[in-house]
């Protein structure tokens, strides 16, 4: 019985169901409330539609890209996701042997059920990895933590900030008492009554603010992804408080229902702050006036006043399952898109196998979307590929 059965990131789910006991299926799938954000955040990809380009050349495409200046495979990385061996024995160390033998970047959480050194252990040579820090009210311990990240050589800290508190996760708390507690990280022990999610947050500082950017910075040399970003103004913020990058977010909507979809934040800051785009990003979805003086054009040159500031990254995550949805975000101005539940629920059907298919999966569909769109690489890709339906 092989993976062949599994052809697109949504069988994953279909298949774990079955597998997962009632507090993983629960715990995994569950967001907040009535879960209408974790639905729109996908939904949303359908108002973009692709413009393709035709007669391009297409037999040679690659996916290739750098995320935070390291190499990986496909325009996708790990999003962090709490308690991997709710789903199969061998936890986080599956994403980090997946993501090792195909090239791509694991985001590891700070509630992890496996340890950091396991997952160290288990790296590659020069192998790449983010850790996802939730900041302790106990400033010791955050420090302690982040000075082992330190040392033990992460590339990344990305700083999750949409979650000083947890959000209300309804089929948790039906299955409360059930859950033994996380083994390490951030959260406290808890066999008690607040289900899952709640125990992971016990020890998450709701004080933490924008000075604690600088705060990070002063423990770390490490480049700072705020992850959790959900507005312009907030995004701007990140910016000038010295962030590294912004990871657009909400949790998967895990945590404040009926957000926007983070589609929607990547369009806003597109609209009011394109200057952190990277420059040929910023122009116009659709057709430009351009595009008809000079249609041969793969695509439109950079505005003249283009040096980029500083380097900043623009990362989504929340509800991609589809290369397409891939490729959207990128004529958008990402630079690259996280997936969570999907190599969750990959890694509890098959392991490390299951995370190397999903990899799989995905490389051929960005492939065939960018050979389809008129596209050998990602650097092709422009937001004239695209548009944005109001
Ligand atoms: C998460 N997420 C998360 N984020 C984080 O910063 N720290 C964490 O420990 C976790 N844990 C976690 C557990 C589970 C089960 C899920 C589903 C999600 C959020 C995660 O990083 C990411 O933002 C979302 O999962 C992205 O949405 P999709 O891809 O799951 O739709």
């Amino acid at each position: 019985r092989g993976l062949g059965v599994i052809v697109n990131m949504k069988d994953f789910e279909k298949f774990a169901e079955p597998l997962l006991s009632k507090v993983a299926w629960a715990y995994y799938a569950s967001a907040g409330d009535d879960e209408i954000t974790k639905i729109a955040n996908g939904d949303a990809y359908q108002k973009v539609l692709f413009r393709p380009r035709i007669l391009r050349k297409v037999a040679q495409a690659d996916a290739k890209t750098t995320i935070l200046g390291h190499p990986s495979t496909i325009p996708v990385f790990i999003s962090p996701a709490a308690m991997a061996k709710l789903g199969h024995p061998d936890g986080e160390v599956n994403l980090t042997k997946g993501a090792g033998n195909t090239g791509i970047i694991q985001c590891i959480s700070s509630n992890a059920s496996c340890s950091l050194e396991e997952m160290s252990a288990a790296r590659q040579k020069d192998q790449p990895l983010f850790f996802q820090l939730y900041v302790n009210r106990n400033r010791q311990t955050a420090t302690e933590l982040i000075k082992k990240v330190n040392a033990l050589k992460m590339d990344a800290i990305f700083m999750t900030a949409d979650a000083p508190v947890g959000g209300k996760r309804e089929r948790d708390l039906r299955l409360k008492g059930e859950f033994e507690g996380p083994a390490g990280g951030v959260s406290e022990k808890s066999g008690d009554t607040k289900g899952v999610s709640q125990a992971m947050f016990a020890g998450v500082d709701p004080d933490l603010n924008w000075d604690d950017i600088a705060w990070v910075k002063s423990l770390s040399d490490l480049p700072i992804i705020v992850k959790g970003v959900q507005c312009v103004e907030d995004a701007l913020l990140a910016y000038q408080k010295g962030a590294d990058g912004i990871l657009i977010s909400n949790h998967g909507g895990r945590q404040l229902d009926t957000t926007r979809p983070c589609l929607d934040v990547l369009l806003e800051i597109r609209k009011h702050a394109p200057q952190l785009l990277r420059p040929e990003f910023r122009g116009p979805t659709g057709l430009s006036p351009a595009a008809l003086e000079d249609p041969g054009r793969l695509t439109p040159p950079p505005p003249p006043d283009s040096k980029q500031e500083r380097k900043f990254e623009v990362l989504i995550d929340g509800g991609i399952s589809r290369g397409t949805e891939v490729v959207k975000a990128l004529c958008l101005g990402a630079n690259a898109v996280g997936v969570g539940r999907g190599f969750l629920f990959a890694q509890s059907v098959a392991g490390v196998d299951g995370v190397e298919h999903a990899v799989d999966i995905l490389e051929q569909e960005i492939l065939l979307a960018l050979r389809l769109l008129g596209a050998n690489k990602l650097s092709d890709l422009r937001p004239s590929m695209v548009e944005v339906k109001e």
